[in-house]
């Protein structure tokens, strides 16, 4: 007899693509499918409901496509629990370990639905038996004998469905290129920070040290104190160069009115990075008086967290910055999970690592001068990303203005 399992989708399956790409996954993978019942949705929020019997040529390539289609939230019509088994050492996963997805996911234990804590992706998922919880864990912090989902059986997917706001849709479709009108683009991410603040959703913004080379930091920090900026993730360039040029008035060495190099102005940001270190702290410099302009101290002054996290080019680096990968991704991580809005400002380096970190529904914009970036930025197969190809210094002095209104 043929393998075959009988699955159920429900969402906006037309519109979001949802249906076309299962289809597509089961007949790429040599796979039938036969439709067993299909409800249409009637209306913009109504979800549709299909039922599909999905045959292969054999059990393992019926697994393989099960585990594809899961993706787009296809669940089995008779699901079984989830596969367990322990972690073999520290660190070290259990063989055919279940990776996550950046979407919502529940697993199976006990004949119940467990939601995983933490949508992020390229995670394990550790359950714990005692309370029936599950939670997604870095493969570094796995310990001997966790018990973890292994296979894909017993799991639920929450596939991307596209918003169900017209605007928001129209907006979140559009890659921007550098030949689209930008005030309107401007406007569209105010709108999206304003909704997300009201929301009570939290505001990422991850900076590279462009923001400060195009004198922008102080835009940035006129959002900062509007309270638009709940967190600022980067590494040591961005906060140097901002200490730089509320010490020296330059940054890489480039006078911030002239725009011209000064005399021994390479000097200055190793200078600016000494002092800070002889301080202690970011912090500790803003409370001796001795930094008392820029972005990082608004931060400081305002309250507002940062994350700096540490690169192998980095000078100094500052006391703040967090040379210990693992512990500068947990940092991040703690803010990706709850995060409503995440810019991203001109750093190839930071803002693929948070992109990788956060839920699939996060709203995101990226904006870069370079397209390749921004395409490379924007491509997280989420519906809620936006590229934007424009100079961040224009783009955030005319973002603080149309906030401050
Ligand atoms: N002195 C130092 O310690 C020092 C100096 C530089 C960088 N770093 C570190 O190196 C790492 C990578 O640095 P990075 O994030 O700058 O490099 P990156 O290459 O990851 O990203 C820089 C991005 O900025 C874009 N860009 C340049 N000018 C722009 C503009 N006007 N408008 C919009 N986009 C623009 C580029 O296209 C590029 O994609 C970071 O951790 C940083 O802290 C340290």
């Amino acid at each position: 007899m043929t393998p075959y399992e009988d699955i159920r989708v429900e969402g906006h399956l037309i519109d979001s693509g949802i249906m076309s790409a299962i289809m597509d996954a089961v007949v790429e993978l040599e796979g039938e499918f036969e439709t067993l019942s299909f409800e249409v949705g009637r209306t913009n929020d109504d979800a549709s409901v299909a039922l599909l019997r999905i045959k292969a040529p054999s059990d393992e390539r019926l697994d393989e496509i099960l585990h594809i289609i899961q993706e787009h939230g296809a669940v089995p019509v008779d699901p079984s629990d989830a596969d367990l088994a322990p972690a073999p050492a520290d660190g070290v996963l259990p063989d055919r370990f279940y990776s996550t997805t950046n979407l919502q996911t529940w697993i199976r234990i006990g004949g119940k639905w467990v939601a995983v804590q933490g949508v992020e992706m390229d995670l394990g998922v550790c359950v714990d038996l005692a309370t029936g919880t599950a939670r997604s864990v870095p493969m570094a912090e796995v310990r001997t004998g966790d018990i973890c989902v292994v296979g894909h059986k017993g799991l639920r997917i929450k596939p991307q469905e596209r918003p169900r706001d017209r605007q928001a849709f129209e907006f979140m479709n559009s890659a921007v290129s550098s030949e689209k009108p930008k005030a309107q683009v401007v406007a569209e991410v105010a709108r999206l920070l304003r909704e997300s603040r009201k929301a009570g959703k939290g505001t990422i913004v991850v900076a590279g040290p462009a923001v400060v080379h195009t004198g922008a930091a102080s835009h940035l920090a006129r959002l900062v104190r509007l309270g638009y900026v709940d967190v600022l993730f980067g590494g040591n360039a961005v906060a140097v160069h901002d200490i730089e040029s509320s010490l020296y008035g330059t940054s890489l060495g480039v006078s911030m009115t002239e725009g011209t190099p000064t005399l021994g102005g390479h000097e200055h940001h190793l200078r600016a990075i000494n002092t800070i270190r002889s301080c202690g702290s970011i912090t500790a410099a803003v409370e001796q008086g001795v930094l008392t302009s820029g972005l990082m101290h608004t931060l400081v002054d305002t309250g507002t967290p940062f994350v700096l996290a540490g690169s192998i080019r980095d000078d100094g680096p500052l006391p703040d910055v967090i040379t210990d990968v693992i512990e500068a991704q947990n940092a991040m991580r703690t803010y990706c999970r709850t995060a409503g809005t995440c810019l991203m400002l001109s750093t190839m380096l930071h803002s693929i690592a948070t992109g990788n970190m956060l839920p699939a529904d996060t709203a995101t914009v990226c904006i870069d001068i370079n397209p390749a970036v921004v395409t490379k930025l924007a491509d997280r197969g989420s519906w809620q990303t936006i590229g934007i190809v424009t100079d961040v210094g224009l783009f955030l002095e005319q973002l603080a203005n149309d906030l401050e209104r």
